[in-house]
């Protein structure tokens, strides 16, 4: 009989089966808590019960505390009560954990006197990803099990670990396999054979104290700018410090506090923005099209690397090239991408074997298309090649194929009208290295049917990607903030920042590198190229630093010749700001008689990063992009934008739209065109509203 919906109680014997049925993840929604109190009430007045069981319905135990939940007022009862009262019972609770336990699932547990596991299960205490800490014993309870290093190392990262790694720290008594209720029974009738009794984790003895310095060095090393990591060592350490009890105070304390903070605001912004970004309303329900057979137009870099991904995601794939020496040379750049998967354990080496045998055809002509579904453009940026490519889809692909484009920012609504069938083109437009990156765009031109849209979208999830959906515009969502961003760095160094000033502002912001670093990566060519593109189109009110170019055309094009914004020494490793750089941007202050200034660090990040958030609102309404979490999902998952300032429009939310708009009118003093603010940024102000209300109501 049901006590409440989301969690059954049953009798079997001295047992008690408590089950959670609160799909689709079993997350600990305040029914599920109070459920799980009730079901401890009634298994204790239940005569004869001895044991309880404590399983999950669906594909997990319990992947954690209801997220949804954050920030509203608080239900009772709270999640440290519920563990707390398994905790206390004199019944002897046995959990099986299957599918993923993560977060507050894993606290239940460990408030279980015995865990076992199945094969394939996993566990984590994922908060750190969220902004916050375990806040339901996690912290206490974890070191007293396995020790503080190793509950360091899993709490501060929040990484998983598989069922077997769990076992063999001491987290799970046991891993088998089966029905997770029958395995429950059979485990809790075992420990009642042999007489085992309970035994609270909480009564097991404080663990032994580390090196906190190098631990917290580590941390800092590693998760630069974040609070919740470092916040995480302060209650690991309490647990070595205070009796159990002060500290699960002290825990609950920082797990509050890191509840207001805004670093959680935005991961979980970010959490739910990923789910958001590819789930349209508009293709619920709509099936995709077909796409076991995926082929890869141009084996080059990019080419190479989404025929990797689709090969690692266990796709059948077809790629062309030109002749069969390419053709050749294309195998051997998708081998190396394959041999780093297996290293990096994201293919087995008979995944390997099998990508590269049976699943990956090589082909130097046209006709080798005729039985693909979906087919992927991946050749020359250049319209013209591009069109003749696209000439030759329509010549030779079957009905109903899906034709994608690859391109970063050419009109896909040009290569759609020159088919025959606009309604199956679309564009995919993938990161480099392209089995690596996470974000797809999937660009939609007016005619693309529905279902090619959802296509793309089960392409991404099949690929483990996160897909976005952008509209037709140049650079579409993620390349156009690029330029605004790479613009307003160019513009704030011509006013008298150093490229190295830029790139520590960015780094002390979140991005793993500065602009100036990257560009020197990627080759300084790259961006002159884009500008050249760019300049017919350019209004002739927009100012555009001309050091860039002067640098190429010093022969400065980055690492690949030596030096660019940066000197390079022999092995590629970073130096001194490039002196010929230095000349050039002093050269072109003096030409444009700019007195030069200080910024601080704070200073600099606040300008550029107002200067992606004012034309993230361009894009917005242009429907270039159709949500702000759109544009946040892109920015972080393709830009290095940092999560846990959950992109560029939650950033400008939670630092306050008006403030921000009113500093980019004090910029726009100096240079009126650039600092134009957006008009969306201006109704937002007046309105009294922010990027988030146009999550929930899209702008039409
Ligand atoms: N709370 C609320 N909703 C959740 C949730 C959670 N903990 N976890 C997942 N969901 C929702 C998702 O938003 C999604 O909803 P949608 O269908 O409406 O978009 C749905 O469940 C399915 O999720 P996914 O699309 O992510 O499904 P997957 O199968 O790919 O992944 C998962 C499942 C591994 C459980 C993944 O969702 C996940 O990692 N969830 C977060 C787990 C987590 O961070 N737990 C810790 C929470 S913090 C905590 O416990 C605090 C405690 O210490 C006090």
């Amino acid at each position: 009989m049901a006590l409440s919906h989301p969690v059954r109680y049953e009798r079997q014997g001295a047992i008690a089966l408590v089950s959670i049925v609160n799909p689709p993840v079993n997350a600990l929604s305040q029914s599920v808590r109070l459920g799980l109190m009730d079901a401890m009430d009634r298994a204790e007045a239940d005569k004869g019960v001895v044991a309880v069981v404590l399983f999950g319905t669906g594909p997990n135990f319990i992947a954690g505390a209801d997220i949804s939940e954050f920030g509203q007022p608080p239900r009772m009862p709270s999640l440290p009560e519920v563990c707390n009262r398994i905790e206390a019972s004199d019944l002897l609770v046995v959990s099986v954990l299957h599918g993923v336990t993560l977060g507050g699932g894993l606290e239940i547990a460990l408030s279980t006197d015995y865990r076992v596991a199945l094969a394939g299960a996993q566990v984590g205490l994922p908060e750190v990803a969220l902004g916050l800490i375990p806040g339901a014993g996690g912290t206490q309870r974890l070191p007293r099990l396995v020790g503080v290093d190793a509950a360091l190392d899993l709490i501060c990262t929040g990484r998983r670990i598989s069922g077997s790694k769990a076992e063999a720290l001491g987290i799970v008594d046991h891993v088998t396999t089966g029905a997770p209720r029958d395995i429950g029974l059979s485990y809790a009738n075992d420990l009642l054979g042999r007489n085992q009794t309970v035994r609270p984790v909480s009564a097991l003895a404080p663990p032994e104290s580390t090196n906190w310095e190098a631990a917290e060095r580590k941390i800092n090393h590693r998760a630069r700018g974040q609070i919740a990591p470092v916040t995480a060592l302060r209650a690991i350490r309490a647990s070595v410090e205070l009796p159990f009890e002060q500290g699960l105070a002290e825990e609950r304390r920082h797990f509050e506090d890191l509840m207001q903070s805004d670093q959680r605001q935005a991961m979980v912004h970010a959490f739910f923005a990923q789910r958001k970004a590819s789930n349209l309303p508009e293709l619920k329900g709509l099936a995709p099209r077909e796409f076991e057979k995926v082929a890869v137009v141009g084996g080059g870099l990019m080419g190479a690397g989404i025929a990797s991904s689709a090969l690692m995601a266990g796709l059948t794939v077809t790629v062309v090239e030109t002749s069969e020496g390419a053709a050749e040379t294309a195998r051997d750049r998708i081998a190396q991408n394959l041999e780093g998967a297996v290293r990096r354990g994201k293919m087995t080496s008979s995944e390997y074997e099998l990508a590269l045998g049976e699943n990956l055809e090589l082909a130097s002509h046209f006709g080798a298309l005729s039985d693909c579904d979906l087919v992927i453009e991946a050749v020359f940026e250049d319209l013209a090649v591009k069109k003749v490519v696209f000439e030759h889809l329509d010549t030779h692909c079957k009905p109903g194929a899906v034709l994608a484009t690859n391109t970063s920012y050419l009109d896909v609504e040009e290569l759609a009208g020159i088919t025959k069938r606009p309604q199956d083109v679309l564009g995919l437009h993938f990161f480099s290295p392209a089995h690596v990156m996470k974000l797809l765009e999937v660009v939609v031109p007016q005619a693309t049917a529905p279902d090619v849209v959802a296509t793309g979208f089960a392409f991404a999830k099949r690929l483990g990607k996160h897909a976005v959906r952008a509209g037709v515009g140049d650079g579409f969502i993620g390349n156009r903030i690029l330029g605004a961003y790479r613009a307003a760095a160019d513009q704030i160094v011509v006013a008298g920042a150093s490229p190295l000033d830029v790139d520590r502002a960015m780094e002390g912001f979140g991005f793993a590198m500065g602009p100036y670093a990257v560009a020197d990566m990627a080759g300084l060519d790259i961006g002159r190229a884009a500008r050249k593109r760019l300049a017919a189109l350019r209004d002739p009110r927009a100012r555009t630093a001309s050091f860039p170019d002067r640098l190429c055309e010093a022969g400065h094009l980055g690492r690949k010749t030596g030096a660019g914004y940066y000197q390079y020494d022999a092995e590629a490793r970073q130096g001194d700001l490039n002196p010929k750089a230095l000349e050039l941007i002093n050269a072109e202050r003096e030409y444009s008689k700019v007195q030069s200034q200080d910024f601080p660090a704070e200073q600099i990040a606040y300008r550029i990063a107002a200067a992606m958030v004012n034309e993230a609102a361009k894009v917005i309404d242009e429907g270039v992009a159709r949500r702000p979490l759109d544009v946040d999902v892109v920015m972080m998952a393709g830009y290095g934008f940092p999560r846990y300032r959950g992109g560029p429009c939650k950033w400008a939310d939670l630092r306050g739209l008006r403030a921000l708009l009113s500093e980019i009118e004090t910029y726009a003093e100096n240079d009126p065109f650039f600092w134009q603010p957006a008009e969306l940024l201006q109704r937002l102000v007046a309105e009294g509203r922010n990027f988030d209300d146009l999550n929930e109501t899209p702008l039409t």
